[in-house]
């Protein structure tokens, strides 16, 4: 059956924004940020400690991570590709981090300057620095339905990779659909791989939204077993080294999605739907979140 809780990992504030071509207002992530925590989300990806020149939008990464109200039991995490960036984001105060690797050679190249395997040794060093810093790591693995290079890749690529992020110490692994190609079908398919070498209810699913499919390869992954999404308020969102790749699955089609299931997730959906609002005016879009549209007063 269907898990009873479903923990939502917002990424918006990192994956979302950190497409924008436009420089985001410091005070306008904190504030998105703020507005999620009061909408009871309990993990929170605040930002990256990534190369500014790589990806300048998130060059305010300390800025961000301390200028936040923070709340007790919420998580503010941040990815953190090297040593470099793990360490700034211990001492901005990121509760947790992420590794993020990928399933496909050529967009680990051009998404972190490295094969799969340097990327692996790379990792290593984050992963010592934070054990004895006890600051709990997640894994990510991208391109897991497919590449915007090399197009198909194999389930058992991606159970390869997930399962070294996972032997090296991360406590989640989160399998993302980078550029959205996956189908229900697929999805299950990868799964049941990846849960031949990693246990279920230490993976979680990222999905993009690109051919419309994220919902329904989301419930797809429930029916499998797996109770942690990621998710982007108003479906905010892209990867700068995959190009087409359109937001995440928004977390208010998503949250209203697992609610009319009965799963609880802790969420405010009206408040988290203010939060999406804040940031698409902000941003001067239209909400991509369909259950925001429906829900529009005007
Ligand atoms: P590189 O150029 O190979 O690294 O980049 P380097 O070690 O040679 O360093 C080059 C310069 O960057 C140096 O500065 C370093 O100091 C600096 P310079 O001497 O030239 O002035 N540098 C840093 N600065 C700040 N923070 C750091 C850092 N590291 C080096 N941590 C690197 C390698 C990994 C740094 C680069 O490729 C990079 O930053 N990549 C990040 C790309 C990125 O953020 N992509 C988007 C996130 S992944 C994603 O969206 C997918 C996901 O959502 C899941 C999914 O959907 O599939 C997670
Ligand atoms: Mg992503």
């Amino acid at each position: 059956g269907l898990p009873s809780f479903v923990k939502i990992v917002e990424v918006g504030p990192r994956d979302g924004l950190q497409n924008e071509k436009e420089k985001v207002a410091t005070d306008v992530k904190i504030e998105l940020i703020n507005k999620l925590s009061l909408a009871g989300i309990p993990c929170i990806e605040v930002t990256s400690f990534v190369s500014p020149k790589w990806v300048p939008q998130m060059a305010d990464h300390t800025e961000v991570l301390k200028g936040i109200q923070r709340h007790p039991n919420i998580i503010y995490s941040a990815l953190t590709p090297n040593l470099k960036g793990f360490t700034s984001a211990l001492e901005a105060g990121a509760n947790e981090v992420a590794i993020f690797g990928a399933a496909s050679e050529s967009f680990s190249k051009k998404n972190i300057n490295c094969s799969i395997a340097e990327s692996l040794e790379r990792f290593e060093s984050v992963m010592s620095a934070a054990k004895s810093s006890n600051i709990p790591v997640r894994g990510y693995v991208s391109c897991v339905l497919g590449c915007p290079y090399e197009g198909t890749i194999s389930a058992e690529k991606v159970a390869q990779v997930a399962k070294s992020l996972y032997d090296m110490g991360c406590y989640e692994v989160s399998l993302g659909d980078t550029i959205g190609v996956g189908t229900p079908g697929a999805m299950k398919h990868m799964i049941s791989e990846v849960i031949k070498v990693v246990p279920v209810d230490k993976l979680a699913v990222h999905c993009h939204d690109t051919y419309g499919q994220a919902l329904a390869n989301i419930l797809a992954a429930l029916q499998m077993g797996i109770s942690v999404v990621d998710s982007s308020v108003a479906g905010l969102g892209g990867c700068p080294y995959a190009k087409g790749a359109s937001g995440n699955v928004s977390s208010e089609d998503v949250v209203y999605m697992l609610h009319g299931l009965n799963i609880k997730t802790g969420i405010d959906i009206q408040k988290l739907i203010e939060a999406g609002r804040y940031i698409s005016s902000k941003l001067e879009r239209n909400t991509q979140s369909k259950v925001a549209q429906a829900t529009c007063t005007k």
